[in-house]
């Protein structure tokens, strides 16, 4: 049964951006300058790069082809596809992992929020160094209310706009804020470089130590390729599904994990100029940018303007994101169980906040729980990325590969890509050498030495 009536983008921009805004966020801001910082920046750039090219693009690209040749939310999907029920419990893993991400999503979110309010406050602005940045970053972990509070109001702002629909939010918001983010970010680059001895951060961003890589480093690159791309879980899927037939999936997914890497690198570069600039230590975990960026702004003219400034856009780069993985929940509940969206955005909302509340917690409260070694916070965010977003988009690329099948694929992904395999035929051929082959290849060999990994975790907890 089609559904005539179900909404698509206003055009081929209207979705590169809103794809760019699920996949733009915190991960690119926050998440990457900081685990390249604990992982031999370079080398970790370097290996991020290649898991982005090898596997996060042949991936989009399945993911936006099913959602459009389907039309439906993760679970339909599949549905849609194979009667095999199997796969409609990897659309269901989806959904799940939707919630786990949004619970440690939202906390980091809060502090973005919360840093608005410090900035305007004029917390920063006797801060001389991150360390300072750091203490005081720190002491504001220690409080839960303050924590707590910022956490609900973010989600409740998500709650917001998907509640009242997203397509003209995500679509024209978008538009306003990543070119504004975009700016902003390339103004604090160049602050950062003009530092002295911001070439100590670069000579880190940029030449790579062979010896730093490790298996580690790998499992982490792509994962994290999964989570800034928003790959494995279903939001690609659920916003291809709203994509017209007349666009092109190649032309449409390299720009966007275009604009994604150099937002990343952009970040990178702004934060590791400036750590080093200051003598600091690149590897300080989740607080990272928390400890660096009030200082930057305290160094320039406006310093407070530009600081509220850019939390504001922090901020509502992680709303586009964590819209996109309650969208996915809600398409699910509206499609297949019939819920009405209203009722859907709210169980969403109430469930992710029940998650979201011990996340919350790690750093204060419950900083001395621990599950597999590690406080809730990490512990979901190592599931969910590392875990669940990997073996969800091995399991999308068997089932292009073996389950559909590469013929089925090619044929719909041909339906607006005409012009773009007529310029660049080598390009179907690489795509389906690598969503059958060495994506699948590359992605269990790293889940295995995860499971490797999570054993010895797990031995150390025991003994
Ligand atoms: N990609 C977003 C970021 O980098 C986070 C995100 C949004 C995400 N939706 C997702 C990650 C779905 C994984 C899956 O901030």
């Amino acid at each position: 049964m089609e559904n005539p009536k179900r909404e698509q983008w206003s055009s081929k921009m209207g979705f590169i951006l809103a794809a760019a805004g699920s996949a733009i966020g915190l991960g690119n801001i926050w998440k990457f300058p900081y685990i390249a910082g604990e992982n031999g920046g370079a080398a970790f750039l370097f290996i991020y790069l290649i898991c982005i090219l090898s596997i996060g693009l042949p991936v989009l690209i399945a993911e936006v082809l099913i959602g459009r040749t389907t039309q439906r939310n993760p679970v339909g999907a599949f549905k849609k596809l194979t009667n095999n029920k199997f796969w409609s419990y990897v659309g269901k893993m989806g959904i799940i992992t939707a919630f786990i991400i949004l619970s440690f999503y939202s906390v980091v979110a809060g502090w973005a929020i919360g840093y608005i309010v410090e900035s305007a406050k004029g917390a920063f602005q006797n801060f001389q160094e991150p360390a300072q940045a750091g203490e005081y970053f720190n002491s504001l972990l220690l409080q839960p209310e303050w924590n707590l509070f910022y956490l609900l109001v973010f989600i409740l702002m998500s709650m917001f706009f998907v509640y009242f629909g997203v397509q003209k939010g995500i679509e024209k918001g978008s538009k306003i804020m990543m070119p504004l983010l975009f700016i902003l970010l390339i103004i604090l680059m160049i602050r950062g470089i003009t530092l002295e001895g911001a070439n100590e951060g670069l000579k880190f961003f940029f030449h790579p130590e062979w010896s730093k890589i490790t298996s580690q480093t790998i499992l982490l690159a792509l994962g994290h390729a999964f989570f800034t791309l928003s790959l494995g879980m279903g939001v690609i899927m659920t916003y291809g599904s709203y994509m017209s037939n007349n666009d092109s999936i190649p032309g449409t997914s390299l720009s966007i994990i275009i604009l994604d890497t150099v937002i990343s690198v952009v970040a990178g570069v702004m934060i590791f100029t400036t750590v080093f600039a200051f003598g600091q230590d690149p590897a300080q975990g989740p607080g990272l940018i928390f400890h660096v960026i009030p200082v930057v702004f305290n160094q320039m003219p406006g310093g407070i303007f530009f600081a509220i400034l850019f939390f504001i856009l922090l901020a509502l780069a992680a709303l586009t994101s964590s819209i996109s993985l309650i969208e996915v929940v809600v398409a699910y509940f509206v499609d297949e169980k019939k819920w009405k969206r209203q009722k859907a955005v709210i169980f969403t909302g109430v469930v992710g906040t029940l998650l979201a509340i011990p996340c919350s917690l790690s750093y204060n409260l419950m900083s001395e729980v621990k599950l597999f070694d590690s406080n809730f916070f990490d512990t979901l965010d190592f599931l969910a990325s590392n875990i669940l977003l990997p073996l969800g988009g091995f399991l999308l690329a068997i089932f292009v590969g073996y389950v559909w099948g590469l013929d089925k694929a090619v044929e719909n992904l041909k339906i607006g890509s005409e012009k773009f395999f007529e310029k660049y035929p080598v390009s179907l051929f690489l795509w389906k050498i690598f969503i059958k082959y060495l994506a699948p290849l590359l992605m269990f060999l790293v889940l295995l030495d995860t499971v490797g990994i999570l054993k010895v975790v797990k031995n150390l907890f025991v003994e």
